[in-house]
């Protein structure tokens, strides 16, 4: 039988989810040790840095593990002696979407679940409790079980449960300091009830029971994918109705705050923007446009799809409307891109919509210069590179600067990117003073005060709201 009280936790992938997740577990259980492990050194090496240069950039992570490293909380690439010991196992890894083979460009590529899952197979020598917490197409638990009866040892037994994560980046330690809820989804049989019960009494720990909601397995896995679905879907609504108010004199950000007064409605995730990115949105909706399609339901699956084609068009939609006030052409011109994570407070760049608009001006030939506060260089250069870009060539054109102002020297135009808190503040008439001119700028995240710009000078164009020059 699986364990009933958990004291050991393992935790396979130490990544923007296992990492903070386990961290913070680790922390409000000080009884349980919890051991986070990674096939990737340099990750592990970080997490254990004695400077506490983690590998990740999350507001409050930091203290988290000051408090918890060394004392419940450890970090190693020594996988298969942390799982064996462990009476749980939260399986994190990495769920991308096939680059290749049936399903590409949509299905979850479950390989690294099926490896992980093997491996516990191979190693275990006494029973456990294995979670999946990466997003998972429905009914991949039942293929988890298949593995795991096939591979394990004699009287070694697993039960498997279904515990999606729900934070963003960003505010994630706040997330998973007081979720909205916590699920858990079991087989509803009489083991998988005492399982999801072990795992419920560790979130009890900090969680208020009334939060922590236990489902079956199959609803469990399927309501991640409907959670991220729409909150994406809400996104691209109000930035379908950006582009009408566009044409035709509205405000988005008015009509956002009308509408979401309605408490059917909610005011909350109806900002516009150039278009959401992240790791996850767009891989889990394109997952169950997949799983939609697998079933025969071809309109679920056009339902959903639609939404990640207007996140596209939104992209391209701002960057075009970008070159055509720019008098239709940006050759040799000097754009600013100021943000390249794919929202505020993550160094995260994965889908982030600078990396399109980036490369739509250099399509385009123009001199582009970009400044983040948190993400790396290297990280911008292969992001700009990763369909097969030639570096050189980039370089020669694209230029990344320390600061907001070194970007903006010289520049015809500024495009806000990412919604970062300095950006607001920045002086901008001293901006101003050292841009060619007419000085444009571009508010792709709603954050500026645009009464404020044309004061001291700008050309101020905001997605969804009057666009006066097309
Ligand atoms: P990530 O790429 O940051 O981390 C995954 C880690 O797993 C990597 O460090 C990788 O080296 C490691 N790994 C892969 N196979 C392994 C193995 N066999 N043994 C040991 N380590 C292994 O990914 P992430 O952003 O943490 O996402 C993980 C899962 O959580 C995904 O399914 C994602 O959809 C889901 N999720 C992510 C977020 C988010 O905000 N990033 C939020 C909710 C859910
Ligand atoms: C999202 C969900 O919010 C989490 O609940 C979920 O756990 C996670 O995906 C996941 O499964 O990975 P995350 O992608 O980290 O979290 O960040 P969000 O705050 O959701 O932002 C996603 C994108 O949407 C960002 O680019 C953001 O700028 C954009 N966005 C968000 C908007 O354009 N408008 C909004 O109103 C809200």
């Amino acid at each position: 039988m699986a364990p009933t009280q958990v004291k050991k936790i393992c935790c396979i992938g130490a990544g923007y989810v296992g990492g903070p997740t386990c961290a913070v577990i680790a922390l409000k259980c000080p009884n349980i040790i919890v051991t986070i492990v990674d096939l990737n050194q340099a990750r592990i090496d970080a997490w254990n840095s004695p400077t506490f240069d983690l590998p990740i950039y999350e507001p409050g992570l930091e203290d988290v593990i000051r408090e918890a490293r060394g004392r419940n909380l450890f970090f190693t690439t020594e996988v298969d002696k942390a799982i064996d010991e462990a009476d749980l196992i939260f399986v994190s890894v990495n769920t991308p979407t096939k680059k290749s083979g049936v399903g590409k460009g949509f299905a979850a590529d479950l390989n690294y679940i099926e490896l992980a899952t093997r491996q516990i197979a191979r190693i275990a020598t006494t029973s456990k409790i294995v979670v999946e917490k990466s997003t998972v197409p429905c009914r991949t638990a039942e293929s988890m079980r298949t593995i795991l009866d096939a591979n394990s040892r004699p009287g070694v037994h697993f039960d498997i449960l279904s515990n999606p994560e729900f934070l963003a980046e960003g505010t994630a330690i706040a997330d998973l300091f007081a979720p909205d809820r916590v699920l858990i989804g079991s087989l509803q049989t009489e083991e998988g009830k005492k399982a999801s019960a072990a795992l419920s009494a560790v979130y009890n720990n900090w969680v208020p029971t009334d939060r922590i909601l236990t489902v079956g397995l199959w609803s469990s896995e399927l309501s991640k994918l409907a959670a991220n679905a729409m909150l994406a879907q809400r996104i691209s609504s109000i930035n379908a109705l950006s582009a009408i108010c566009e044409a035709t004199g509205a405000n988005i950000d008015e009509v956002a705050y009308a509408v979401g007064k309605d408490s059917r409605i909610g005011p909350k995730f109806l900002k516009a923007s150039v278009g959401f990115g992240g790791s996850c949105f767009q891989k889990d909706i394109l997952n169950l446009v997949y799983l939609s399609e697998t079933l025969h339901l071809p309109e679920v699956a056009a339902y959903w799809k639609a939404v990640v084609d207007m996140n596209e068009y939104q992209k391209n939609r701002f960057s075009s409307n970008i070159v055509k006030t720019l008098f239709s052409t940006v050759t040799n011109k000097k754009i600013a891109v100021l943000g390249f994570a794919f929202k505020k407070d993550t160094g995260d760049t994965r889908e982030s919509a600078s990396i399109t608009l980036i490369n739509n001006f250099f399509q385009e030939a123009a001199n582009v210069t970009v400044y983040d506060p948190e993400v790396k260089e290297a990280q911008i250069w292969q992001d700009l590179t990763e369909n097969g870009g030639d570096l050189a060539a980039y370089k020669k054109k694209i230029t990344i600067s320390n600061s907001a102002l070194e970007a903006c020297e010289g520049a015809a135009a500024i495009v806000i990117a990412t919604e970062w808190d300095e950006f607001r503040t920045l002086d901008w008439t001293a901006v101003h003073s050292k841009m060619s001119k007419p000085a444009f700028v571009f508010d792709g995240r709603l954050i500026l005060d645009a009464p404020a710009l044309r004061a001291i000078g700008f050309s101020v164009h905001q997605i969804g709201s009057g666009w006066p020059s097309l």
